[in-house]
């Protein structure tokens, strides 16, 4: 059978494979996760939940989480040899996301390779003990083992803190990292999905798919969105920063989506868990991040209009994320630890049902060339 080709750059609006983990819905500006809203679960459940819920498509019971939740608590340990690779990217000052690709790595070190289901959970439990650890070290502090008694989202405060942290604050943090557990074949999915395809092992799928994330267009622009409301500082400046930035050609960090042309969903049900932070002292700062973000809506509309750019999911994410008191530099790999659940379920679900994922390109080169020695060319 001949097939169609066509070329869609970017692979916009190209459909590459079936899934059942989640489907955000652009045109609605709705995201549902494993049958679930978004806005319907994710204040609601633990991120073990979540996770549970992506691998094995039904939340667990009573007796189901607990023997889960214990699974990835007793993993949550990195083979020496990160340590001594974190140790490493710490003396060169390495960014987080780039020390914590490379630890991730020695993950096959702890489990068998073949056993992709062993090495999600891994992967799972791992990432919050990579990143905490890696944070310690850059600021010259001891390390803080795992504790098997608290969960995933507080345990990783505790890591990096040495508190065990209050209901508030884990609670805001499991939002998060269900909010941005999944969604579609986003870039980061789509490299662990490629990966797998080919039938490679589960923690080349989790490394692959940290490199794609890191990049400022993906999972690199809380940070940047956040800086962008510290440099404006006070709302006369919004306008003028905003616009010299839209004069000079560069993007706005937290805004435009290549799939929500109306308002990301994810957006609100952040929103949500960051308000109660910023209540005395810090409502003002709130009041500062809602006045830049409707300035830079309008300013969107002016400088690119018909281009539907609304605020997108890491404006927020930079807001909950402020308001628990993570740094700007922990941003992106926080995500990661949220979406290493979403990459695991979407390598599980092509292992299961996938076909090697091999596009065509384009090609624009040269076609009739001749070779000339080198002694012969100019
Ligand atoms: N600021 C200014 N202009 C923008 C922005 C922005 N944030 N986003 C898109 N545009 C413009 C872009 O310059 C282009 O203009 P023109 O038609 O004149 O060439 C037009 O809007 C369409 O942009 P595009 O690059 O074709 O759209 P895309 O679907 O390829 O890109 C995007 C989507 C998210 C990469 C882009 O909107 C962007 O760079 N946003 C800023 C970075 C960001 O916030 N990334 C996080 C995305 S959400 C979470 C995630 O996916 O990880």
């Amino acid at each position: 059978m001949e097939l169609e080709t066509i070329m869609r750059p970017g692979l916009q609006g190209v459909i590459a494979a079936e899934t059942r983990l989640s489907r955000p819905d652009g045109q609605r500006g709705v995201l549902v996760i494993a049958g679930y809203w978004l806005e319907r679960i994710a204040p609601y459940a633990t991120f073990e939940e979540m996770v549970y819920l992506l691998w094995h498509d039904r939340l667990p019971t009573a007796v189901e989480l607990a023997t889960f939740k214990a699974e990835l608590a007793e993993k949550r340990a990195l083979p020496p040899i990160a340590e001594d690779i974190l140790r490493a990217a710490a003396a060169q000052k390495q960014p987080v996301m780039d020390a914590l690709r490379m630890a991730a790595g020695t993950l096959n070190l702890v489990v068998d390779a073949a056993d992709a289901q062993a090495a999600a959970q891994v992967a799972v439990a791992a990432f919050p003990t990579i990143v905490a650890s890696y944070w310690r070290l850059l600021q010259g502090e001891a390390l803080i083992a795992p504790r098997a008694d608290l969960s995933h989202a507080a345990n990783y405060l505790y890591m990096l803190t040495g508190d065990v942290p209050d209901a508030d604050a884990v609670r805001a943090l499991e939002t998060y990292l269900n909010t941005v557990i999944d969604h579609g074949f986003n870039a980061s999915t789509f490299t662990a999905r490629v990966i797998a395809s080919t039938q490679s092992d589960m923690i080349a799928a989790v490394v692959g798919a940290i490199g794609a994330l890191k990049g400022p267009l993906h999972g690199g622009a809380p940070g940047p969105a956040l800086d962008m409301v510290f440099e404006i500082g006070t709302p006369e400046n919004a306008e003028p920063v905003i616009r010299a930035k839209l004069e000079r050609g560069e993007r706005l960090m937290g805004f435009g989506h290549r799939v929500y042309k109306v308002r990301d969903p994810r957006a609100d049900v952040l929103n949500a868990a960051a308000e109660r932070f910023f209540v005395g002292e810090r409502a003002e700062f709130y009041a500062l991040v809602r006045h830049v973000e409707q300035v830079a809506l309008d300013l969107l509309e002016e400088y690119k209009p018909g281009r539907s750019l609304k605020t997108n999911v890491e404006f927020y994410t930079a807001l909950v994320l402020h308001g628990i008191g993570l740094p700007t530099d922990l941003f992106s790999p926080t995500f990661a630890i949220s979406r290493v659940g979403g990459w695991t379920a979407h390598a599980l679900e092509h292992y299961a049902s996938g076909r090697i994922i091999r596009p065509l390109a384009q090609y624009t080169g040269e076609t009739e060339r001749r070779w000339v020695p080198i002694t012969e060319r100019d």
